[in-house]
Formats: C-alpha cells, structure tokens, sequence
C-alpha cells in the first residue's frame, strides 16, 4: 500500500490500541497521522473499539462526500475530528427505563465533564439532524434521540429548574461528584443522586422542545410522543411557564414575592452565584419575557431577561405547536394554540423590551430588566444574539439583527475579543482575551459573505494548538492556552456547519487554506 493508502486506512479505521485511554488525555497530545498541511493538525478520532457509537452513514457515506467537497488536508481533517465527535465520545450509556421496558434512554455527557447539560445534549444531537430518518432500530440515530428525549423528560419531571444531570439509575454508573456545587444553597431544593448542578437557565427548557421539534421534523413518528412522558412533561413544563410569567421581583403592593427560584454558591466570581441572596437583581413582571437566572454559558445573568433565549423559547413553542397538533387535543390539557399563543406574547415582550438605540441605531439588547436597564454585549454560547436566525426567530436579513451583528463584531462589545490568533466574541466564564471558536461557526452560519466567511475559517484553523479539536475558548493571541479540550458540542457545531457549508458555499469549501 502506498503511504496514502495507509494514511486512509488509519483514518477510517484506526490503528490498534491495546485498551481506550481517557479520552481527556487523549485530546490534549496529538496522534498520528497528521494532517500533511501546514496547520500539521493530529488524527484525534479514538480507536473504533473505543468509539461509544457508531454510525456508519456517517463514518461510510458522510466523511467520502466531505473529502470530495474539501480538497483542503487540514480543514477535512478537522471535520473528520469534529463532527463524530460526540457519538464517538459522549454517549456515555444507551439503554432502557427499569419501570418501561420500551423507553430509549440514553446518557450523553457533555465532553470532559462527566454530566448530562440540557442544553448541550440537544444540540450535541442537533448537529446530527441531517442525517436523522425515522428507524426503529435500537442501533439508530433515531434510537439515540428518543433516548435522550426520554432522559430529559424524566430530569424536567422531577427538576424543571436545573440544568445539568446525572446518570439514570439503570447505567448503574455512580453520580459525578460536584465539589463547587456542595454548598450550594437552592429554592426548589433537589437531589443530588439525579442532579448534578441546578442553574435555572431559560434555554435548558427550551432545548427540550429543540430536540422534540427537530425529532419530530425529520422522522414525522408522532407515535413517539404519544408514548412515554413526553406529553406529562410538555404539560409540566408549560406549568412551570406559567408561573413564571407571573413572576416579579416585587407584587402589585411593591412587597417581595416569593421567588419560583433561588441560588446562592460559595465562590469568589460574581458570575457563580446571585445577587440578593439568592434572588438576582430585581426585574419588573408582566412584560411578556420570561426571566432566566443564568446564561447557556452558566454564569449569572445581570438583568434577568435574557432576550437570545427568550427568542429560542419563541421559536422553540412555534416548532413544538405540531407535534401537539398532530397527537389530538384531548390527550394533552396544553394544546398546540397555547404554544403559539405564548410564542406571541413573548415575541412582542421582545420587539417592546428588547430593542434600545444605541449610536442612533435600533439593536438587540443581550438583557433587559424591564425597568429600562439594558446590557449591551453578546456571549459566544448559542443561544446568543449573534445566532438569532440559527435559533429560528428572525431572518439574517432583518434590519435590526443587521445593526445589532456589526454592533456585536466590533470593539463596541465589550465581550469581542482580537488577536493576531483569533478575532471571536467570548465572555465572561472565561474572561477577557479569550476567543471562543463557537462564535467564529455562528458567524458562518449567519453570514453570506465569501471574504467573511472565508477568514472566519482560516482563523479556526489556526487556533486548535494542532490538535485538531474545536476548544471551548483561546487565548486570542497564543494557540496554546485554551480551554476545555473535549468540549463535544462545539466539535458537533463545526460539523454541521461544514455539511452547511457544502450545500450553500461549495466554492469557497474547494479554496486552499494553506
Ligand atoms: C507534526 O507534528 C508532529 C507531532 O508534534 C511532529 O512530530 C511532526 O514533526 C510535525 N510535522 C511537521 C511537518 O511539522
Ligand atoms: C463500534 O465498532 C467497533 C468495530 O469497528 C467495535 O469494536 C465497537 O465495539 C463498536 N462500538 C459500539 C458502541 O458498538
Ligand atoms: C436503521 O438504522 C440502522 C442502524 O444505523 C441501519 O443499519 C439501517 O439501515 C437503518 N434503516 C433504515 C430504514 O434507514
Ligand atoms: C450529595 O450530597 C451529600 C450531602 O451533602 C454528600 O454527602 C454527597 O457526597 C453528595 N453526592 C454527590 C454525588 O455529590
Ligand atoms: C419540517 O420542517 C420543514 C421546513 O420547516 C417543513 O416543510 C416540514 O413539513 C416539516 N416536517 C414535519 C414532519 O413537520
Ligand atoms: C389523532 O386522531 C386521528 C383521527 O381520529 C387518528 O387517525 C390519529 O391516529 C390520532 N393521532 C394519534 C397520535 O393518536
Ligand atoms: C494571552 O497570551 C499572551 C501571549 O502569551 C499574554 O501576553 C496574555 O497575557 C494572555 N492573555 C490572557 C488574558 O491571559
Ligand atoms: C465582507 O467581509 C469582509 C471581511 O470581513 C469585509 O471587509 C467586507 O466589507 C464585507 N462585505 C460586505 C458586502 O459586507
Ligand atoms: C502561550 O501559552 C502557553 C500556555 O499557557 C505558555 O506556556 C506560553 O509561554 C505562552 N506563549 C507566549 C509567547 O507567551
């Protein structure tokens, strides 16, 4: 065999290893082979024996179309990398519930920490969604969405408020420990055998119906739904936006109310814990936006209506009307008019509250409080306002998103992050000087721009230290401090993204990135 030849075949299939390493280790140090183009980027697939899933559409079908469409030997390597990554990696057990001998579980961490994210487990199998088909197999991609539906139905049962979870009881796989977490002190209280941190964030319920509608939109198995919990919990999750459409830091007679939720963290960043004892900072109910104590990035929220993920909750309740439809009225108390009609109200709480004037023009505010405070930035973590048209509320020609994108990829943020390494918005959980590669893919996405595009690529390129990895976030100015080095969703996004890329910008796909 030639040395190509070989190349190849490690590639697709692996070279032997005797047992699979930690696969946290194994992303921070490169292995062989390597790229041939002057990034040098490593092969970082594990061995096929250590693969956690395998799906052979894409390793048979999906990697040869990409290698035709991408002529470019470090930019198809870093898609070979990245988009199997988290069915290679993340499912962490696939199986099914004690009590329901039918019902698909299955537990997908998020990367380098040993949890189930709402949020990150939706879109870990969101940039899946092109190559979703309906199939009853237990060895399908359909089988592991229903899986990871079930399994973020029974955590939204029991703890609708939190945000990251542990494994079910049948993986008989022990709960992560969560040392910064055990003292933290949280209205609704919860257990910590099924919950692994309880940030109530406004997107995790959102990400719920994402992968309910997107399911549904590719397979049409509405029968799905109308087994199992899925209609229970539709219900109690609407339960839980009701009451916080209600809620308010104060009453009617300018008295504190109750709060429907509470944190309070043991640590010296202002972002791991709230304001107020517990409360966060104070927000004027009934404006049609529902509040969200913290951020897709797990930090604190400054005003507490965030509008990104006020907008995915939006889309997300339009998306999820039919499948409510489509299972009859009578089986489930909350119809598909309750659906729409909230995704109403909210819209408008956004287009009314959400927009201020900055520099004579209208834009997006990242929160509002309903008092007249906005804060004027954006966060790399989806959903951010730069991905608005990604998370299906306005188009990416929409004037106000326009203004609001030049504002947000400008110094005028002040979370835009430069470097000679990488241009990219960031945020506060990493702090100041560092980019996060997430913001450069949503950039694509949201672009139809070639030039932009095109340096947006280049730049990922050479920010993943030759790793071959998408990194959570880079020092915008050294390749080789980053930050989380298996980090599944982001490796998932840059995927799909390329699938993206092949059928709307072909051309600039075939261009050399050398
Ligand atoms: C690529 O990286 C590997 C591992 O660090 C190194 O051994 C090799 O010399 C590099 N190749 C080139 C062409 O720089
Ligand atoms: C994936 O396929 C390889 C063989 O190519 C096998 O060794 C491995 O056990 C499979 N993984 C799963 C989760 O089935
Ligand atoms: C269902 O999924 C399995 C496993 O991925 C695959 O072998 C089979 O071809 C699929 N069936 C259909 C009809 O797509
Ligand atoms: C759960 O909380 C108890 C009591 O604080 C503690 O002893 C235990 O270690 C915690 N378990 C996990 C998995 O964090
Ligand atoms: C999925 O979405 C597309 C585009 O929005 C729509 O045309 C199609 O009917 C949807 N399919 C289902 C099964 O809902
Ligand atoms: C809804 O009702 C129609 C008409 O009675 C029926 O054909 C269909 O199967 C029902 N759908 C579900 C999911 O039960
Ligand atoms: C980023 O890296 C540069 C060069 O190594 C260094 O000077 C700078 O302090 C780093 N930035 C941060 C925020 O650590
Ligand atoms: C396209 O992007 C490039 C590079 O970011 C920029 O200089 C140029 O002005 C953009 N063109 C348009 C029409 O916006
Ligand atoms: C870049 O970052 C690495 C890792 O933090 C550090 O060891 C190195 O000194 C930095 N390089 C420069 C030029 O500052």
């Amino acid at each position: 065999m030639s040395a190509m030849m070989l190349t190849f075949v490690a590639l697709l299939f692996g070279i032997a290893t005797a047992q699979c390493p930690d696969y946290l280790d194994y992303s921070t140090v490169k292995h062989y082979p390597y790229s041939g183009g002057s990034h040098n980027i490593s092969y970082q697939r594990p061995d096929p024996a250590c693969r956690t899933f395998n799906l052979s559409l894409l390793n048979d079908v999906v990697i040869f179309d990409v290698m035709r469409a991408v002529p470019d030997l470090d930019l198809f390597r870093l898609f070979i990398n990245a988009y199997p990554n988290t069915l290679d990696t993340a499912v962490r057990w696939k199986g099914y519930a004690t009590d329901s001998p039918d019902e698909e579980l299955t537990f997908l961490v998020t990367g380098d920490i040993d949890a189930m994210w709402l949020r990150d487990s939706s879109n870990q199998m969101h940039s899946y969604l092109p190559l979703l088909t309906a199939n009853s197999s237990a060895d399908s991609l359909a089988s592991l969405f229903r899986g990871v539906i079930n399994l973020q139905a029974r955590y939204l049962l029991t703890s609708p408020y939190c945000n990251a979870f542990q494994p079910p009881i049948e993986s008989g796989i022990a709960p992560a420990n969560n040392p910064s977490a055990s003292q933290d002190v949280v209205f609704p209280t919860y257990d910590n055998t099924s919950v692994f941190e309880c940030k109530y964030e406004l997107d995790s319920l959102a990400a719920f119906l994402q992968i309910s509608a997107d399911y549904y939109n590719a397979t049409g198995d509405i029968n799905f739904f109308a087994k199992h919990h899925w209609i229970e919990t539709i219900n109690h999750v609407y339960q839980v936006f009701d009451s916080l459409y209600f809620a308010s830091t104060y009453d009617t007679d300018g008295q504190v109310k109750q709060p429907d939720y509470s944190f309070t963290r043991m640590s010296n960043r202002a972002t791991e814990t709230l304001a107020n004892d517990g409360l966060g900072n104070p927000f004027k109910g009934g404006i049609g936006l529902f509040r969200s104590a913290f951020r897709p990035s797990d930090d604190a929220t400054i005003y507490q209506y965030l509008i990104p993920a006020n907008m995915m909750l939006a889309h997300y309740l339009e998306a999820t009307a039919p499948i409510l439809l489509a299972l009859n009225a009578s089986s489930s108390a909350i119809t598909s008019a309750h659906m729409t009609q909230l995704a109403a109200v909210i819209r408008q709480g956004i287009e009314e509250h959400g927009i201020v004037t900055v520099d004579g023009k209208q834009v997006y505010a990242y929160e509002v409080d309903g008092y007249g405070s906005a804060n004027i930035m954006d966060d790399a973590n989806i959903p951010s306002l730069l991905s608005a048209p990604l998370i299906g509320y306005l188009d990416a020609n929409d004037e106000v998103y326009q203004n609001t994108r030049s504002l947000l990829l400008s110094d005028r943020n002040p979370y835009f992050m430069q470097g000679p390494v990488i241009s990219a918005i960031g945020g506060p959980h990493n702090g100041p000087g560092y980019a996060w590669p997430m913001a450069s893919i949503v950039r694509i996405l949201t672009s139809d721009n070639d030039t932009e595009i095109t340096e947006q690529l280049a730049m990922i390129l050479s920010s993943t230290n030759e790793l071959g990895l998408i990194h959570e976030s880079i020092n915008a100015s050294n390749q080789t401090d980053y930050t989380r080095p298996w980090f599944s969703w982001a490796n998932g996004l840059f995927g799909q993204m390329i699938l993206e890329l092949c059928d709307r910008k072909p051309h600039v796909l075939a261009q050399s990135f050398q």
